[in-house]
């Protein structure tokens, strides 16, 4: 059924309408997380400054929110800034948070229409009070759609999210003994999610940058060599395609010789 509303979205006949029927709706990774980036790369391409490439992105966003969506992944997980992206110039720091809340404004409704719920993970203490007041309005206005989850990850360090974890769980008085993996995800900023089945990088670095550490132990990484600012749908179908073609084995054996050997 989610194919179906993706296909109604689709121009009858295109390349992308191809893809979109390969895609085997049974086998979805349920959650997609995805390293947006490149922006700086496809600007400087056409000589334009950084932050072109920041707000040429946000169309990118859109269309892979309303993809997303409409082929029914469960949790997809942007990554928008990070704890070291502080580092940059102010002036593409500013213009980063700008372009946020112009985006929060403006897509509000798609997401309320697509029944999506939004969510900060990261340190969004840290960010200006204002961006802080958008975030919180637009996750106060989804809080109460059941569709897909679009987890926003800003101000987001995969090594900063564990140690808050850890200083979490101590503060809640688990114990050493009581302590194991199921238990600690319950204090990372993804609690109750499932972990990420696939994992894209754009603009071909092959480096995680800190991102989602603990979550991505057994996702399937799946980069291209494409800016952030020139991914649509049908980069999306690729990548799930390309999943979809995958083994994924956690440290067992091939699946086809556990079914010969009677393995279940
Ligand atoms: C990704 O694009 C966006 C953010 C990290 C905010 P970049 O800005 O990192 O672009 P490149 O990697 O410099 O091309
Ligand atoms: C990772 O990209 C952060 C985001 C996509 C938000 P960076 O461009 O900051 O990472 P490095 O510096 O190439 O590792
Ligand atoms: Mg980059």
């Amino acid at each position: 059924m989610p194919l179906e509303t993706l296909l109604a979205w689709i121009p009858p006949g295109s390349p992308d309408e191809a893809l979109a029927r390969q895609v085997d709706g049974e086998r979805l990774p349920v959650h997609i997380a995805i390293i947006m980036d490149g922006n700086g790369r496809w600007a400087a391409r056409r000589h334009l400054p950084r932050v072109e490439g920041h707000r040429a992105g946000i169309d990118s966003v859109r269309d892979t929110v309303e993809t997303a969506a409409r082929l029914g992944i469960g949790v997809l997980t942007l990554w928008a800034f990070s704890v070291d992206n502080w580092k940059r110039p102010r002036g593409e720091v500013n213009t980063l948070m700008r372009l946020l809340k112009r985006y929060l404004r403006l897509e509000l409704g798609t997401l309320m229409t697509h029944n999506i719920r939004f969510r900060v993970i990261g340190r969004a203490d840290e960010l200006a009070s204002d961006v802080q007041r958008e975030l919180s309005a637009a996750e106060a206005r989804t809080a109460g759609n059941t569709g897909m989850l679009f987890n926003i990850a800003l101000n987001y360090g995969g090594r900063a999210e564990i140690i808050e974890a850890v200083r979490r769980a101590m503060a809640a008085g688990v114990t050493p003994e009581s302590l194991d993996e199921q238990r600690f995800s319950e204090f990372l900023y993804t609690a109750g999610q499932p972990d990420p089945d696939l994992l894209i990088r754009t603009s071909g670095e092959m480096r995680l940058s800190n991102f989602l550490l603990w979550q991505i132990a057994y996702s399937e990484i799946w980069v291209t060599d494409t800016f952030w600012p020139d991914f649509r749908r049908r980069h999306l179908l690729e990548a799930i395609l390309a999943f979809q073609k995958r083994d994924r084995r956690y440290g067992g054996i091939k699946a086809p010789a556990a079914v010969a050997l009677g393995v279940k």
